[in-house]
């Protein structure tokens, strides 16, 4: 794992979109995986400027989402298709027909996942994949105990996330219960991981990212058996591992 220290947010979605913006440069066809949440709001901010800019193109580009929430509507502003709209492609010049988030609302869900995991796979696979942890070690709404050979799955989310999640919704009781998500084996196959992390909140799930056995309960830490993943973390994220002496992976 390759990691890289930055001194806070804003650093870190400069970083994370300039290595986005590279990519899509020297292939403009890439395929990203992309997440939601609070993390990667900076990110995006980044690279709707540089659009703007004139600096970067999307319309080559194809997106996956990691999730989705069962049971919300593209319109409801804390569904994740929503937020993406939101933040990043009604801004860009990326074709709609060419980002995809799961389907919350699908009537088969089983079909839904199954649907999701073939497109991915005909679009050739994720080239690059953006990723935010959970502070329990979730990444897309894999939560602790997840397989780790599953592909998209509909999940239960745990009550740690809903809590966690509850900041934008009117109250704890609206947060959606279930969720679609990528699942473990799908994150795996992409080519390459950024995974960012901001925030002394996030320290002690970044040391056992680290520090960590690869285990189903702490679902992040297959990371350590990726090939090409590149930690972005800020000063606060990482505290708990400079105090125990920080070393790489790789
Ligand atoms: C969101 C996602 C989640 C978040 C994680 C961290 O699509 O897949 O795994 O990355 O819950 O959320 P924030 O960034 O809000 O702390």
């Amino acid at each position: 794992m390759q990691i890289t220290e930055v001194k806070h947010y804003e650093e870190m979605s400069k970083k994370a979109s300039e290595l986005i913006i590279n990519r899509i440069k020297q292939m403009p066809k890439t395929v990203l995986g992309l997440a939601t949440g609070s993390t990667p709001e900076g990110m995006y901010k980044e690279l709707v400027q540089a659009h703007k800019n004139g600096e970067i193109s999307f319309s080559n580009t194809t997106t996956y989402n990691l999730d989705e929430y069962i049971g919300l509507p593209s319109e409801d502003k804390n569904s994740y298709r929503f937020y993406m709209n939101d933040r990043l492609f009604h801004h860009i010049d990326i074709p709609l027909e060419q980002t995809n988030v799961p389907n919350g609302m699908a009537s088969d869900l089983t079909k839904e996942c199954k649907v999701y995991d073939e497109s991915i796979r005909q679009s050739g696979g994720i080239d690059l994949q953006v990723l935010g942890i959970g502070v329990n070690g979730h990444i897309g709404f894999n939560e602790p105990g997840t397989s780790f050979e599953t592909g998209t799955h509909v999940v239960q989310l745990a009550p740690s996330t809903i809590h966690a999640n509850a900041r934008f919704f009117a109250s704890e009781e609206d947060v959606p219960k279930q969720a679609i998500t990528m699942g473990i084996q799908s994150i795996m196959k992409s080519k390459e991981i950024i995974l960012l992390i901001s925030g002394a909140k996030k320290a002690d799930a970044v040391f056992q990212l680290l520090h960590g056995e690869v285990s189903e309960i702490f679902p992040a830490s297959i990371l350590q058996n990726h090939q090409n993943v590149h930690l972005i973390a800020d000063e606060a994220a990482l505290s708990k591992v400079k105090e125990n002496g920080m070393r790489s992976l790789r």
